[in-house]
């Protein structure tokens, strides 16, 4: 994988007393964020940036310091109804159910940023899988019901205040490039209970349909985080998930920080 500029550089840039308009203006850290975004939009979709000082004896250090970090990328987005832009993801945090295989999916920013802080004991691979190759399959396989990708499907909003759902297509025409993915399988699915809308029969078909071809080896990219790792993902291109895992009993847990970004349209191409 070519080298795009590496972490140390990074740091300095990232002095405690920098406030988010100066860190923007720092030359190096522009120049190692034109990689980035370059690598997300006209490369793979993705990029892994390796050694990000990490302290795992000192978990509010390394929180600010990829906080800045994704500030210094774009504006960050609330994860959750508190507001919290920092996601926490670990078992201590989630609960048990975390630790199983999660389905591939997208967020919804433009970019999902996630900063492996301690590994698993065993399993926790990160599963990459290109939109555009889904939906090419779909289109061979599928040529009577991939178009339904384009048309508005409902999505529930949980407890955030507001309107109950929201519509919007899995696929959506990109001008000047493959088309966007919007796809989360497990909201799409408790939406009939949670909002009352309904989903029919043939919906259902091609919801089952996307998945498995997007959980084919053949469409999939998988990799170990280790500490100290930062992957960036377009999630307009690529979508993710998560291999079931284990933790140490009574050791320390495995612990990734998300956190999710949005950048200029003018930047995103
Ligand atoms: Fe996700």
């Amino acid at each position: 994988m070519k080298s795009i500029g590496n972490f140390p550089a990074t740091e300095t840039a990232l002095k405690s007393n920098d406030t988010v308009e100066s860190l923007q203006n720092r030359s190096a850290l522009q120049d190692f964020r034109g990689s980035v975004l370059k690598c997300c939009t006209s490369g793979f979709g993705f990029v892994l940036l390796r050694g990000f000082p990490v302290d795992p004896s000192d978990e509010d250090t390394t929180k600010n310091r990829f906080e800045r970090f994704a500030k210094s990328i774009g504006v960050t987005l609330s994860q959750d109804s508190q507001g919290e832009h920092l996601g926490e993801l670990s078992a201590r945090n989630r609960g048990p159910d975390w630790y199983n295989e999660l389905p591939l999916h997208t967020d919804g920013a433009n970019l999902l940023l996630l900063l492996s802080v301690r590994s698993a004991l065993s399993g926790g691979l990160t599963k990459l899988a290109c939109a555009a190759a889904i939906l090419e399959t779909m289109q061979i396989e599928h040529p009577t019901t991939w178009q339904m990708l384009f048309e508005p499907w409902a999505f529930h909003r949980g407890k955030r205040p507001g309107p109950a759902y929201f519509e919007r297509p899995i696929f959506k025409e990109h001008f000047n490039s493959t088309p966007d993915c919007f796809f989360l399988p497990g909201t799409i699915r408790k939406t009939p209970d949670v909002a009352g809308i309904p989903l029919s029969p043939e919906r259902l078909e091609v919801l089952a349909h996307f998945q498995e071809i997007a959980e084919r080896e053949d469409h999939q990219f998988r990799l170990k985080l280790s500490p100290g790792d930062v992957l960036v993902v377009n999630n307009n291109k690529v979508l993710h998930a998560r291999t079931q895992y284990a933790d140490a009993p009574n050791g320390p847990q495995r612990l990734l920080l998300r956190m999710w970004v949005n950048v200029h349209e003018e930047e995103f191409r």
